[in-house]
């Protein structure tokens, strides 16, 4: 029996103006009312576009609502002639708790190479947020190579030199899965993450890999939760397009059926 505290986490992606952001959380803070992520046995997390972030913030604070905050990106740099980038220190002085790093939409659409995820992982570290590494394999990586390899080599580029004591969450999110509508079986995303926790062992040790919470990703809604949250070594769900949705995404928090 594992210690790790589940974590839904709903990436926005670019959707949600800072009005609407705080419009959905205080719905969804509504909805969601004695259930069980008050009391701490699950996690939640929202991952809003940059320029909500106060505001959520704001709000989130004021209301005593108990939902982690996360940015979509992050600067490797901590300052500077960076046109358009965002630095970790601002993210942290905004209470964000997470940056997911290495989405495949920025890795795809952004030219993000292993070795640029790992410098952004490490600057989440050094400024105090927990990198939620995203890994998956496309259709034609799957066919070519199988399930875990891919996401196991990104995993074990971004995972070099951090400190065994590193307060990491990795994403699985196959490719193909991302918005399809087709999610992967419960059992093919308890294969790779539990390859995935495999590499964790190997790079930082027994002790993180028991630790790290891994989620899965790809076409998550309220009908398919509990069927992921049953394998072992899936500890929760990166959901997009069903975290826009106040209902779903409060079932998916509650993992029914
Ligand atoms: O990061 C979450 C995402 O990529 C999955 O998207 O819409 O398939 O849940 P979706």
């Amino acid at each position: 029996v594992n210690t790790r505290t589940p974590l839904i986490a709903g990436n926005w992606k670019m959707n949600l103006d800072h009005l609407q952001a705080v419009a959905f959380v205080q719905k969804l803070h509504w909805t969601l009312k004695d259930a069980k992520h008050e009391d701490g046995s699950v996690e939640v997390a929202v991952f809003p576009p940059f320029t909500d972030i106060r505001s959520v913030q704001t709000l989130i604070d004021a209301d005593k609502i108990p939902f982690a905050l996360g940015a979509q990106d992050i600067s490797a740099h901590d300052s500077g002639a960076y046109t358009g980038e965002v630095s970790g220190a601002f993210l942290a002085k905004l209470d964000a708790r997470y940056v997911i790093i290495g989405h495949s939409e920025r890795r795809e659409y952004h030219a993000e190479s292993d070795e640029v995820v790992a410098a952004k992982t490490k600057a989440a570290l050094k400024h105090g947020l927990s990198p939620v590494i995203c890994v998956g394999e496309t259709a034609e990586d799957l066919e070519k190579f199988g399930a875990s390899a891919v996401p196991a080599g990104q995993l074990e580029v971004a995972l070099q030199g951090l400190p065994k004591d590193a307060d990491i969450v990795v994403a699985y999110e196959p490719v193909w899965a991302i918005g399809s509508g087709q999610a992967a079986t419960p059992q093919q995303a308890q294969d790779v993450c539990a390859a995935l926790r495999t590499v964790i062992a190997r790079v930082l040790g027994d002790d993180a890999a028991a630790r790290t919470r891994i989620l899965y990703g790809g076409s998550v809604k309220a009908a398919n939760i509990a069927s992921f949250m049953r394998e072992p070594d899936v500890d929760g769900a990166l959901v997009g397009g069903a975290s826009l949705v106040v209902d779903e995404f409060a079932a998916i928090i509650r993992f029914e059926k």
